[in-house]
């Protein structure tokens, strides 16, 4: 299992650009109804080391501030005329966030697929003390130089890489680079265009900084021209399938012990007050049971018992998040996405109604997915039967996932 605990990076990205290749700005071009950019802003926001994200938004956009305003780790900044404007803007605007972390990933979001592996291998050399890490692919084809209509000369292959993004560099690094590079333009007032850099990790270099570079992926390829466009479609309509799978999971309640002061259960991760306590190996959150199951179901990787069972003594009295926390990783590991989360509580008590939000706000963080992703409902059994009796509370949850199993079966590079 990996451990992400000394690395965390904020993200800045890259959604300004004018797609002049394509023909329009490629970054808002949708597939399924979602744009490109809201593949890439999914696909980095999911993964454990990534804290804060400022999505860097061309002039003029209209900006559907919603979502903005439901997740307090997004922002928006507006680019420049170049890539190095844009990223320079964003730098300056993490610069007073006061939640920064001490690394910057820079990231295109004309990337819209980010295979985890490959942000796994960067924190990976990030943690061995580098300071700069870039994602490269060797390149297949042989590459020439041309002036004019001829060619001038032949590179020699097996000494060159493509580089992608995300880029992740020490946030003094990437910024002292940025830094240079403006006072320079002031200095000698050149313009933007003047001095732009298609990647990062060149400006870094060019500063006498080192760059380690490790195993980018062939899926975070950069759509350019229209063929990626439809390419990507393509892989995306075709190469992941969508499962959905339910949990199911009962629990019985008891009175609660003299030595017991606190009289709240765990449900869905958070604490409500109740007349019952609840009986169970675990701390008997029958939601995140429930949710565990679902996703295992997804998975189609057995079932919260045969992950956890209950002859453990080590899981008496666990945390159910432990379970949950665990499931997510699971997901990520088979560069799986939950898309969908609808789970119904049945207890004649206690009140669900008034705690909606809080477990939709609790459920999306241990998740990471979007609140309005999650459906929370509540029903009583009529009074009859065990639920009706009082006697229990039970929930079953329905998840949906889409998950690329061709892509990551065959190639275990992502
Ligand atoms: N980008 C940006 N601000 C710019 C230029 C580019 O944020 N002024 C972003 C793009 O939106 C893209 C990434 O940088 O996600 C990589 O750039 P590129 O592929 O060159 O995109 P465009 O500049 O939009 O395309 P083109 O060069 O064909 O105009
Ligand atoms: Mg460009």
């Amino acid at each position: 299992m990996k451990k992400y605990s000394l690395i965390e990076f904020d993200v800045i990205l890259l959604a300004a650009g004018k797609g002049e290749r394509m023909g329009f700005e490629k970054q808002f071009a949708t597939i399924g109804k979602i744009p490109l950019w809201r593949y890439a802003l999914d696909n980095i926001i999911t993964h454990p080391a990534c804290n804060s994200i400022i999505v860097v938004f061309p002039e003029k956009t209209n900006i559907d501030q919603t979502l903005f305003n439901e997740n307090p780790r997004l922002s928006w900044v507006i680019g420049g005329n170049t890539r190095s404007a844009s990223v320079w803007n964003a730098l300056k605007f993490h610069r007073n966030s006061l939640s920064r972390k001490p690394f910057v990933a820079i990231h295109d979001a004309a990337r819209p697929i980010l295979p985890h592996p490959v942000l796994d291998r960067i924190i990976e050399q990030l943690q061995m003390g580098e300071k700069a890490v870039i994602p490269v692919l060797n390149t297949s084809d042989t590459i020439k130089s041309f002036s004019g209509s001829y060619i001038t000369r032949t590179l020699k292959r097996d000494e060159l890489v493509s580089a992608q993004t995300p880029q992740i560099f020490a946030t003094e690094i990437i910024e002292r680079s940025y830094e240079i590079l403006y006072a320079k333009m002031h200095k000698q007032n050149l313009s933007n265009t003047e001095m732009n850099f298609s990647d990062d990790s060149s400006l870094v270099e060019m500063n006498g900084i080192k760059v380690a570079f490790v195993t980018g992926s062939p899926h975070l390829q950069k759509i350019t021209f229209k063929e990626d466009f439809y390419h990507l479609k393509q892989l995306l309509e075709t190469n992941f399938e969508t499962r959905v799978a339910t949990g199911y999971d009962v629990h019985k309640f008891r009175p609660w012990k003299a030595k017991e002061a606190n009289h709240c259960i765990k449900l869905c991760g958070i604490e409500i007050e109740h007349d019952f306590a609840i009986e169970a190996h675990s701390d008997g959150d029958v939601g995140i049971h429930a949710l565990c199951d679902a996703i295992f179901g997804c998975l189609a990787d057995g079932d919260i018992g045969s992950h956890f069972p209950p002859s453990n003594n080590k899981w008496k009295n666990a945390n159910s998040e432990t379970f949950l926390k665990y499931a997510i990783r699971k997901v990520r590991d088979a560069d799986a996405a939950i898309k969908f989360i609808d789970l119904t509580i049945i207890c004649e008590l206690p009140k669900i109604g008034p705690k909606r939000d809080e477990i939709k706000k609790q459920l999306g963080k241990l998740c990471n997915i979007q609140m309005q992703s999650i459906s929370i409902k509540a029903t009583t059994s009529e009074k009859l039967g065990f639920i009706g009796r009082k006697e229990g509370l039970s929930a079953i949850a329905t998840v949906t996932m889409t998950i690329p199993a061709k892509i990551n079966e065959k190639n275990p590079n992502g």
